[in-house]
This record gives structure tokens, C-alpha cells and sequence, in this order.
């Protein structure tokens, strides 16, 4: 009995010291801003689960939407002293770390997200990924949302009617410049307080996609939302080099696999949500939708399209006719 007795114990014993020597999951954070249920909620719920499902026991996926562990102002330094490894800003909000991202917020440069699509994944769109490699970011890829709409409490149909109002904006020097150039007062704030920024009437209007609009009752809070589609909200997955270069090679692959294919639902999801949203902010009859005339739009493209030369230089020239080749 005693024999058996010490033979359990090293048994157990031999167990906890195997179970010791595995090496316990890697754990990626990712942090975002948005609700779950929207292209890039979508995307990152999609990765963190084709994770666990082909290499749980190695790599953890945690998910943090809405906000909830960083905010796009904080993100990129929580990054730099690792405590979050994956995040998605928008790429307007790059402007601090490389001036070429700046190109995606020019005012009226694709015409529609297949044109988004074919300048991200062209040659040059992949050179991009990598312009904060020096800061230390790595860009894993795109995900999109859509086309801007702008909302405000007001009819807006021609530039004018724009003019004085306050709009809150992402953290960028074009898209202010997008604002100063109708006139208007453009504050640039983080997206969890445009809800409230809009509720308490402290800014008049705001410009975002039709799934942000909705996934945040903007449209509650804002009676008249203009068809614009200005410009573009999409997203860089970023991570830090040093955490990205740290990975062993094959996790590294499997994690940007799951990752590509997270993506990849993403993106699906993103020209479906354009539509449906707005539908949805249609039936709630909140908010009425302006379309524009033909002869509206032009006057907003006339009234944007001096950003462009503002920022030539900044940007570079090739970089904006790359991008505006790509219409086709
Ligand atoms: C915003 O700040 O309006 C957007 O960048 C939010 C987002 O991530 O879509």
C-alpha cells in the first residue's frame, strides 16, 4: 500500500512539474472603440475566436470594445509600454506618428469603397502599412467601415448652411481643415463622448458612417443626417514591433492568419451594415436623410476640395494621385 502511495504522489508530483514547464497562453489584447455588433467589432470578435479555437492553448485573444480599456487618444502609448498589443484607429488618427496615412482623409477622394479597397491592397497601400515601422507600429492591415455621412441639427444641403456651426471631429489636422474650409468650427474629441457632446447640444453636428451613426444613436440625438459621403472611415490594425517581432515565428504566422481571415469577415460585414443601418435610422424616423442634388455635392466638393493642395506637400503628391488613380 505505501509502494502505491509513493507512487501516486510521484505520479501527481511528475503531473504538476509537467504542468509547470508548459508555458502558460500568450494573451493579445485588443483594445477598440466601437459596439461589438459593427465591421470592426465584428472583425476583432471573429479573430479573438479563430484563435481560440486553432491555437487556444497558446494564444489568448481578449476583446475589449467600446471603449472599455483605451480610448484612440491613449491607445498608441498604452501600445509603446505594452499594455495593450492590438488596436484599430481609424487612420485618421495617425497624424502624430506618419503624415502619408493622412491621404485616406482627403475630402471626397474615393468614390466608393471598392476604390478604398483596390488603393489598400495595391502596392502602395501595402508600403503604408509599415510607415510607423520607425515609431515602432507595425500595420497588420485594413478593415473598412464606409463613407461619412455629416448629421447635425440642422438641415445641411449647401456648404453655407454649415457655416459657424461646431463639429466634432477625429483627432486630425485634415479633417479640421475639411471644416475650417465651410466655415465651420471643427473640435476635435474622442468617440466616446460624442453622444453626449450631441445630447447637451455642446456641438451642433458631427460626420461619421452610417454603422457608427446608428451603433451609437447618434441619429437619436441628431434630426438630419446629409448623404454625403465625403470621405472615409477605415482602419489600420496596428501593433508594436517589439511585441510583434517577439512572437516565435510560428505563432507569429498563425496569429496573422487568423487575423487576415478576421479581417476578411470584417470587411463582408462593413458594406452590408451600410445599408443596414441606415435603413434602421430610416424606419426609426428620428432623423430625416438629406439627399443631395448633383448640383449640391458639387458645391461641397468645391467648397473641400482646397484641403488637398493645404496638404500636398505634407502628404506628397504621388501618394495623392496613387490614391486618386485608384477610382479608376
Ligand atoms: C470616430 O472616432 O468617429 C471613429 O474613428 C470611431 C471608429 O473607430 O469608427
Amino acid at each position: 500500500r505505501k509502494v502505491t502511495q509513493i507512487l501516486a504522489i510521484t505520479a501527481v508530483s511528475s503531473m504538476l512539474a509537467i504542468g509547470t514547464a508548459v508555458a502558460a497562453p500568450i494573451t493579445i489584447k485588443f483594445a477598440h472603440v466601437v459596439a461589438e455588433n459593427t465591421p470592426k467589432g465584428q472583425a476583432a470578435n471573429k479573430f479573438r475566436d479563430l484563435v481560440a479555437e486553432r491555437m487556444g492553448d497558446k494564444v489568448v485573444v481578449e476583446v475589449f470594445p467600446n471603449s472599455q480599456l483605451f480610448g484612440d487618444d491613449t491607445v498608441l502609448e498604452a501600445m509603446a509600454l505594452g499594455d495593450v498589443q492590438l488596436a484599430a484607429p481609424s487612420l485618421s488618427k495617425f497624424d502624430r506618428y506618419t503624415k502619408s496615412l493622412q491621404v485616406f482623409d482627403l475630402p471626397f477622394l474615393f468614390s466608393d469603397m471598392a476604390a478604398a479597397e483596390r488603393f489598400q491592397q495595391s502596392d502602395i497601400g501595402n508600403e503604408l502599412l509599415m510607415s510607423m515601422e520607425s515609431k515602432g507600429l507595425i500595420g497588420l492591415g485594413y478593415i473598412h467601415n464606409g463613407l461619412k455621412q455629416i448629421s447635425a441639427h440642422k438641415p445641411l444641403r449647401v456648404p453655407e448652411d454649415a457655416r459657424g456651426l461646431k463639429f466634432r471631429i477625429q483627432a486630425s489636422n485634415v479633417l479640421a481643415a475639411q471644416f475650417e474650409a465651410l466655415g465651420a468650427m471643427p473640435l476635435k474629441k474622442p468617440f466616446s463622448e460624442v453622444f453626449t457632446l450631441l445630447q447637451t447640444k455642446a456641438i451642433d453636428g458631427q460626420e461619421n458612417t452610417w454603422s457608427n451613426i446608428y451603433s451609437q444613436k447618434f441619429f437619436e440625438v441628431q434630426p438630419y443626417i446629409t448623404e454625403s459621403n465625403h470621405g472615409l472611415i477605415d482602419y489600420l490594425v496596428v501593433t508594436s514591433a517589439e511585441f510583434w517581432n517577439g512572437l516565435p515565428d510560428d505563432i507569429r504566422a498563425e496569429v496573422k492568419k487568423a487575423l487576415d481571415e478576421g479581417i476578411a469577415f470584417g470587411n463582408e460585414v462593413a458594406a452590408q451594415k451600410a445599408l443596414d443601418d441606415k435603413q434602421k435610422i430610416i424606419d426609426s424616423g428620428r432623423s430625416e436623410i438629406i439627399y443631395l442634388t448633383p448640383e449640391e455635392r458639387a458645391l461641397w466638393v468645391e467648397a473641400m476640395k482646397p484641403v488637398w493642395q493645404k496638404f500636398e506637400e505634407e502628404i506628397g503628391k504621388e501618394l495623392i494621385d496613387a490614391a486618386y488613380a485608384s477610382n479608376e
